[in-house]
C-alpha cells in the first residue's frame, strides 16, 4: 500500500517540474547554483529567453566567477542564500592595483524600485582621494597609494553626503561593507587604513525581492518573471512564464486545466483505490 500512496505525491513533482519553464532551469558557475530569480547573463544563451527578475543577471567570468554588473561596475558574487534572499558582494574592480590602496571610482546607487536593495546589515565607509589636508579627525591616511603629491583618507562616515571639494580632495567615494565588520573595528583605537581596506573586501549584502509591480504582479498569479525577445520590436520585453506559456502580464486567474485532473487522479488514488491496493499488495 505504501507504494501506491507515494504515487500522488510523485505525479504532482513531476507537473510542478514541467510548470517550471525550461527558461528557469538552474545554472552554474564554479561552484555556485544560479536560481531563479537570478539568471545567467551569457551571451551563448541570450538568443531566446530568460526566466529571473529584471536586473538580476549575472555573468560568469572564466566558468569561475560569478559577476553583478552595476552600470558596468564590476562585484564579485561571494554568496547567493535563496532561504533569506540575500545576495553576498563584493567590489571586484577596486583592487587591480598591486599596491593593496584600493581605488574606487564609483558610488553604488540602488534603485528604489530596483530588485535589490541595501540590507540591514549594510554601512558604509567613506574614501577621500587627492586631498590637500585631512578635514576628519575620524579619517586615516591609506598608505602606498600612487596618489602623485597628494594624500587620500578613509573614514568611517556613513552618511557622507557631501562635496569632495569642499574638504580639499578631489574625489570622494561611499562603498557598502557590511556594519558587523566596521563594528569589529572602528571604537577599538584607531585602526590603520589596511583594516578598512580588509572590512572592504569583506564586503556587503543586497536583499532581493519583485519590486517591480509587474513581476510582483506574475508571480501572484503563480508565474515566473522572465524576458523573451521580441522578434518584431527588436529589444527584449517582459515576461510572465506561466504553466500554459509566457504572457506579457500574469498568469490567467481559471486554475490550469491540469490541476483539477490531478485532483481526482490523488483523491481516486487516496480514497476510491485504497480497497483495490490493499488488495493487491495485502
Ligand atoms: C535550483 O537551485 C535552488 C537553489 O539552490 C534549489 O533550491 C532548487 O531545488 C534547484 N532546482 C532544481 C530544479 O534543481
Ligand atoms: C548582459 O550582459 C551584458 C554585458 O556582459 C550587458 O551589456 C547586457 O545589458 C546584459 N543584459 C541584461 C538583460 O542585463
Ligand atoms: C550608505 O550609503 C547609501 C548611499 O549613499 C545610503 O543610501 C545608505 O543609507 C547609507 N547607509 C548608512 C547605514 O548610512
Ligand atoms: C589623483 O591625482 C592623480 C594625479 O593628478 C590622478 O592621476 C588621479 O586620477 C587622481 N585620483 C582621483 C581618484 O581623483
Ligand atoms: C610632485 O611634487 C614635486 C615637487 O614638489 C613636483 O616637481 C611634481 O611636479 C609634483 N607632481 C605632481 C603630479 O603634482
Ligand atoms: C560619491 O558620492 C559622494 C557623496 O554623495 C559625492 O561627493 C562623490 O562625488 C561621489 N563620487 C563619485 C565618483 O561619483
Ligand atoms: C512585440 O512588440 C510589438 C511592438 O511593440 C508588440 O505589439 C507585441 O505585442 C510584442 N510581442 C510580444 C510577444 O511581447
Amino acid at each position: 500500500m505504501a507504494p501506491l500512496l507515494l504515487l500522488p505525491v510523485l505525479l504532482l513533482f513531476a507537473t510542478a517540474a514541467d510548470g517550471y519553464p525550461s527558461t528557469c532551469r538552474n545554472a552554474t558557475c564554479g561552484q555556485q547554483t544560479i536560481a531563479y530569480p537570478f539568471w545567467l547573463n551569457s551571451s551563448s544563451s541570450s538568443s531566446a529567453s530568460s526566466c529571473g527578475y529584471p536586473g538580476l543577471g549575472l555573468a560568469c567570468e572564466d566558468g569561475t566567477t560569478l559577476i553583478f554588473l552595476a552600470q558596468s561596475h564590476r562585484y564579485k558574487v561571494s554568496n547567493i542564500d535563496y532561504e533569506t534572499h540575500t545576495i553576498a558582494l563584493a567590489d571586484a574592480d577596486a583592487f587591480t592595483t598591486t599596491t593593496g590602496c584600493p581605488l574606487l571610482d564609483f558610488n553604488l546607487t540602488i534603485d528604489t524600485i530596483s530588485a535589490l536593495q541595501l540590507s540591514h546589515a549594510d554601512s558604509n565607509i567613506t574614501f577621500f582621494y587627492n586631498c590637500t589636508k585631512n578635514s576628519w579627525s575620524s579619517a586615516v591616511e591609506l598608505s602606498g597609494c600612487p596618489q602623485y603629491n597628494k594624500s587620500s583618507y578613509v573614514s568611517p562616515a556613513d552618511d557622507y553626503d557631501g562635496e569632495a571639494s569642499e574638504f580639499g580632495c578631489e574625489a570622494a567615494v561611499v562603498a557598502p561593507v557590511l556594519e558587523i565588520h566596521k563594528k569589529g573595528i572602528v571604537g577599538v583605537g584607531s585602526p590603520p587604513a589596511t583594516k578598512y581596506v580588509e572590512v572592504l573586501r569583506a564586503g556587503f549584502e543586497l536583499n532581493y525581492s519583485p519590486n517591480s509591480d509587474q513581476c510582483g504582479r506574475c508571480e501572484r498569479s503563480r508565474g515566473w518573471c522572465g524576458y523573451r525577445h521580441n522578434q518584431t520590436h527588436g529589444g527584449i520585453v517582459f515576461s510572465c512564464f506561466c504553466d500554459g506559456g509566457p504572457t506579457a502580464d500574469h498568469c490567467g486567474k481559471c486554475p490550469s486545466s491540469s490541476s483539477p485532473a490531478l485532483l481526482e487522479i490523488f483523491l481516486a488514488s487516496e480514497f476510491g483505490f485504497q480497497s483495490m491496493s490493499s488488495s493487491s499488495f495485502g
